[in-house]
């Protein structure tokens, strides 16, 4: 009896599932899902005319593009954006001095928040202290740009991409999508997830900062040097990583040449084996 209930309920599951399964072919075939507007409009990132000297295997951060980079940030996004990881004193190592870094420390107000008394009060800034928190008072949510560049698949090319990238919405789209139009308050960006992003074109015209080693300030160029900055501020070490994996690698060459060359000593002579 039990036998034959189980086999039933066997049955019944298995009529279930078949049932679902045919259903599913079914409505795949006379309704095929359709593509979404992101998967028909969205782009991927790319690099730069001339790539970043940072990729590749030999890859190094060029200085001179990072101070531009940081001229960009603390010029035009720090309206927005904050960079809370980063210490003025840290920027030494892409090469400013120590007076310099001072001078761009003391730009900033720092707030600080006094236990006893509960008030915040500010200071001016030090090499000590952190890129300060910005307020925004606009639509949308400006992230923290210091790892933003780990933080999104596409690293510096996406940022790069991003800040070029902002355009009309093309006719196309709306003839395919009439419902996906820009909102109002939102811009069309097509290698942003969604395609329409809260942030306003911030590298709307060329000559936005003036370079002070003469490189021409054009959209492309100051997002490809703030999209370096952007890479340095989520990853310093980047060169010593690099080179670090170079003496690792010759190292282990070596320790194989050596092994190889014990292996024919000891078995040198000894012919047949
Ligand atoms: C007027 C304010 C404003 C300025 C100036 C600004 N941003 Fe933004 N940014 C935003 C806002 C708001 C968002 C959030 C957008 C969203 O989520 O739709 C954002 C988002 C971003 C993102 C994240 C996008 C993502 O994938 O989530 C990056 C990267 C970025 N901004 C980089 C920059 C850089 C680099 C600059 C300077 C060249 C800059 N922004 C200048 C307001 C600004």
């Amino acid at each position: 009896m039990i036998r034959i209930l189980s086999i039933l309920v066997g049955l019944f599951f298995s009529a279930a599932l078949t049932w679902s399964v045919g259903l599913g072919a079914y409505s795949y075939v006379t309704e095929p899902p359709k593509e979404t507007v992101e998967e028909a409009f969205h782009l991927h990132p790319h690099e730069p005319a001339g790539g970043f000297s940072f990729n590749g295997l030999f890859g190094k951060f060029d200085n001179q593009q990072l101070q531009r980079g940081f001229k960009v940030y603390s010029e035009v996004c720090a309206n927005c954006h904050a960079l809370k990881l980063v210490a003025f004193r840290d920027l030494k190592a892409i090469g400013y001095n120590d007076d310099e870094v001072k001078a761009i420390a003391a730009k900033y107000q720092i707030p600080e928040y006094d236990p006893t008394t509960g008030e915040v009060k500010s200071h001016a800034g030090l090499a000590k202290d952190r890129f300060p928190p910005v307020v925004y008072a606009g639509s949308g949510h400006p992230p923290d740009l210091s790892l933003v560049t780990k933080a999104r698949h596409g690293g510096a090319e996406y940022v790069y991409s991003l800040l070029t990238g902002y355009a009309e919405q093309p006719a196309e789209l709306l003839k395919r999508f009439p419902e996906a139009k820009t909102p109002d308050g939102l811009y069309y960006n097509p290698y942003f997830a969604n395609l329409n992003i809260a942030m306003p074109e911030p590298l709307a015209s060329d000559d936005q900062v003036t370079y002070s080693d003469g490189t021409k300030a054009t959209k492309a160029q100051m997002a490809a040097d703030v999209a370096a900055f952007l890479t340095w501020t989520a990853e310093p070490k980047l060169d010593k990583r690099k080179q670090t994996g170079w003496a690792v690698l010759g190292f282990l060459l070596f320790a194989t040449t050596l092994a190889y060359m014990a292996y024919r000593n000891i078995w040198a002579g000894k012919k047949g084996h």
